[in-house]
This record gives C-alpha cells, structure tokens and sequence, in this order.
C-alpha cells in the first residue's frame, strides 16, 4: 500500500507527501515484485569470483546486498536468489530486507542516482527549490529516469545529515548547504562526465557552526562552579 498526496502549488512542482519512496503506480511499488522482462527469476546473475570470497567473508544479509547491488547495479530478484543460495538461508528472508530499505534498487536506476532529502530540516531550508531546480533541469519528476538513463531522481526520508540541509546524496556521496546555482553546478559536472567534491556548499569544511561560535566561547569554569558554598 502506498499512501501518496500529490500537490500543486502554481508551479511545475510536484510534491508528495508519503510514507514510502515514490516509486509510480501500483506495479512499481516497492515492496512489490512483478516479473518483468527485464525483472524475472531467469535473468542470469552470478557473482564474480572476488565477489563470492567477499561474500563467504561477510555472510550477513545488508552488507551481501549491498555488495550484490555494486557488482549489478541494482536487485534483480535472480541476484536475491543467489544470495539466499550463497547465505544458505530462504529467499524471503533477503527479500524482507530488500524491501525494507529503500538504499536497495529492485528496479535499473540511472548511472547517477539522485536522491533528494525532504524531511523537517531538509523542508524548513527550501529543499523545494532544489527539487525544483533538478525536475526541471532533468525533464523527469521524482520517480523517474532520464530517457539517456543518466540519472534517476528519488525522494528519501532523513539522510542524517541534518545540520547541512537542504542535501541530496548522488551515488555514495553526499551534497549539502545546497542552494539551486549549486545543485545546477553539480548536474553539469556530472554531465560532463566529472564528479563533484562532495560535501557542504557554504563553505563549512563539515557540520561546524555556519557563523561564529556561540557556546564554549569562554575558558571552562573550574570544578566548584555553581557548586553550594556550605557543601
Ligand atoms: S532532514 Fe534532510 S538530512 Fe536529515
């Protein structure tokens, strides 16, 4: 079930408020496999042989998924199955995880892989203006691949990292203190074939204040301080 409230505010933007990744009707649910042509038990999948040592030495369920997703791109359900082969544990129990976490890709996402934050934080510093600014650069809406398969546009939840919003993640790396010049660099750069320094866009070197400091200014008061004089 997805719960989805699309909205128009007398813009190009569409917004969704929902409890799960947007992902397109119903067949592209997330939590839902249909076989595909291009999504189905016969999709040959195999590891590589570096990939089946790494696998032997990890043999837990997120982080084989996750390696899976690296060698493949994204989760066809063949790769699920021969990670439940690989772990020796039932194939419903990678699926449960698989579906559980929306860092996994059960459907092709394009080379680059944008997903933009939209909770509190993310909402209270406009990150409205740079959704804006990638659906329109971009051609597509949220849930959508570019026709070149370039870039796949999400919307997540919290990304934690809160005190540089707004920020999308692009692949591995994070994109923070955004403002729409800066999300426009980034497409560019990353259509010229470059890839951007990840990190905050404001000129923090990381989560420090954005101006000046404004506690623990002073030197430390010694071990008495505000301790009762009779004690
Ligand atoms: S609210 Fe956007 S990263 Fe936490």
């Amino acid at each position: 079930i997805e719960f989805e409230f699309g909205f128009r505010f007398g813009s190009s933007v569409r917004r969704y408020l929902h409890c799960t990744a947007r992902c397109g009707g119903a067949r592209g649910a997330s939590f839902v496999h249909w076989d595909t042509p291009e999504n189905n038990p016969d999709v040959p999948f195999d590891f590589t042989p570096e990939n089946y040592k790494r696998a032997k030495a990890i043999m837990t369920v997120i982080p084989v998924l996750d390696l899976t997703q690296r060698q493949h791109g994204w989760l066809p359900i063949s790769a699920m199955n021969k990670m439940a082969e690989v772990l020796q544990m039932p194939a419903m129990r990678v699926y449960e995880v698989a579906t559980f976490y929306t860092m996994f890709n059960r459907k092709p996402v394009g080379k680059y892989h944008i997903q933009i934050c939209t909770t509190t934080p993310c909402m209270l510093r406009d990150y409205d203006a740079i959704l804006e600014v990638l659906e329109k650069k971009l051609g597509i809406h949220v849930g959508e691949k570019t026709p070149d398969k370039l870039f796949t546009l999400s919307e997540v939840e919290c990304l934690g990292a809160c005190v540089n919003p707004p920020m999308v993640q692009i692949n591995d790396n994070y994109y923070e203190d955004l403002l729409p010049k800066d999300i426009e660099n980034i497409l560019d750069d990353l259509k010229a074939g470059k890839v951007p320094d990840p990190g905050p866009r404001n000129g923090r070197f990381s989560c420090e204040p954005a101006g000046r400091l404004t506690s623990l200014t002073g030197p430390p008061p010694g071990p008495v301080f505000l301790i009762r004089a009779d004690l």
